[in-house]
């Protein structure tokens, strides 16, 4: 059986008699665009959906055309999820894709769609819905990692050294340790969920940036695609292109910046130096060459996926140096946010379940515990008991070998009662803040 659902090459939209093209220059001007295309093709079908709803709301398509060109908007999503409609080189870009199909299953209604339109307004809006999917993803994990943190802060508490300058410094612990991640976290996801509301407007019915002479209805599109609110400007729609992936990557490398870090820890807890932590098996691979070894491949990669982010933020940036309008360099913006969201996420989709079965390795990490991690404990209290601080600081520091004499671990947390500290770590606090997001 032919398949009927892919068309031949279309004519360019914008084809005229006497337009002149070049396969190199062609190539260049679309690169991976199209294929690109493939991952906002949803969401440019679905921004169409809600345009052609509002086409005949102003009487430009009667009630049978709107529903002819609704239904084959609804086929070809099916199609392309199916695989049966394949966005390739073929096209343009996915916006003149959508538009090939109407015309070719509809003739003339299905040419209407792009009245009041521009490929600028369409692209706009599907990576504005992309960008709010993506940010919804992200306060998800942040949140999931986040409340496994919690629950394991709240479950154990094993006296672990707590490090500054990567050397022993004071006594710490497991609970301390999983706080702290959990808050980092709590903040992420917030930062995400205040981005998403922050980007929140609807920029469809924009046109080329400069508005039609048309009374779109502008209102029906924002409230059909689920917007907060209309950006009402045109010339600002375009500014915001960019300033907007900005922003999204911004709240993505906030929880990036926190899972290098810990990955950084965990990579240094795996040592056979340390030995503080056991992953789990499916999170370490073999070595090709060294029978004896599990390396933690999958920290180091979560590790390394904050430089995609980094790169994706400084790749936008640098593109940003524009005039107001619509620039043709906004269109590598879309390579960047898939590069960018596509590595972050995926390296944070792993972390909740890597975080809830990590094991601690008690008997390591109590013997790491060394006497001179006390002194700070020795200062603190001779100052709690009159003793100018710098004095016990320095009664301390000549004691310092022998300041775990009658001294445990155990007890050293028990005593660590200032706020968010081992003996009042307020996780209740901490689980609130969770619950608001
Ligand atoms: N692919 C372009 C982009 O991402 C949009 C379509 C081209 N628009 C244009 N006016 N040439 O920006």
């Amino acid at each position: 059986m032919t398949d009927t659902s892919q068309p031949a090459k279309p004519p360019l939209l914008w084809q005229k008699p006497d337009t002149r093209t070049d396969a190199r220059v062609m190539r260049f001007l679309a690169g991976d665009d199209v294929m690109l295309d493939r991952e906002f093709f949803v969401h440019d079908i679905r921004a169409s959906k809600a345009h052609v709803e509002g086409l005949a709301h102003i009487g430009i398509l009667d009630g049978a055309e709107r529903d002819r060109i609704l239904h084959e908007l609804d086929t070809l999503a099916e199609d392309f999820r199916a695989g049966r409609f394949i966005l390739d080189e073929r096209f343009e870009d996915g916006h003149s894709a959508i538009e090939a199909r109407l015309a070719e299953r509809l003739g003339d209604p299905g040419r209407k769609v792009h009245t009041g339109r521009s490929r600028n307004d369409q692209v706009l809006v599907a990576t504005r819905l992309w960008l709010k999917e993506k940010l919804a993803n992200l306060v998800a994990l942040c949140r999931d990692t986040a409340a496994v943190c919690l629950d394991r802060a709240g479950r154990e508490s094993l006296p672990m050294p707590g490090h500054t300058h990567l050397q022993r410094a004071v006594v710490s612990s497991t609970a301390m340790w999983f706080a702290g991640f959990a808050e980092a976290f709590i903040d992420d996801a917030r930062r995400a969920q205040d981005t998403l509301a922050w980007i929140d407007a609807n920029p469809l019915g924009t046109a080329a940036g400069y508005g039609v002479n048309l009374p779109l209805d502008r209102e029906h599109t924002t409230r059909a695609l689920g917007f907060a609110r209309m950006q009402v400007s045109p010339i600002y729609a375009q500014l915001s292109r960019g300033k907007f992936e900005l922003a999204a990557l911004d709240a993505l490398a906030s929880a990036l910046l926190d899972l290098r870090r810990l990955a950084w820890d965990l990579s240094l807890f795996t040592t056979a130096e340390y030995g503080f932590v056991a992953l789990p098996a499916e999170y370490t691979t073999g070595s090709s060459i060294m029978p004896n070894k599990r390396n933690p491949d999958v920290v180091e990669l979560m590790r390394a996926s904050y430089a995609s982010v980094a790169a994706a933020r400084s790749e936008i940036e640098q593109l940003l140096s524009l005039p107001s309008g619509y620039q043709r360099d906004l269109q590598f913006t879309k390579g960047a946010i898939f590069h960018g969201f596509g590595r972050g996420l995926a390296a944070l989709e792993l972390l909740p379940d890597l975080l809830r079965r990590l094991q601690w390795n008690a008997p390591a990490l109590a013997a790491a515990i060394e006497p001179s991690m006390y002194a700070t404990d020795v200062a603190i209290e001779q100052a709690a008991a009159g003793v100018p601080f710098r004095d016990a600081y320095r009664a301390a520091a000549d004691m310092a070998a022998s300041a775990g004499i009658d001294r445990t671990p155990e007890a050293s947390l028990a005593a660590r009662i200032s706020p968010g500290a081992a003996a009042d770590l307020r996780l209740d606090t901490l689980f609130e803040r969770l619950e608001r997001i």
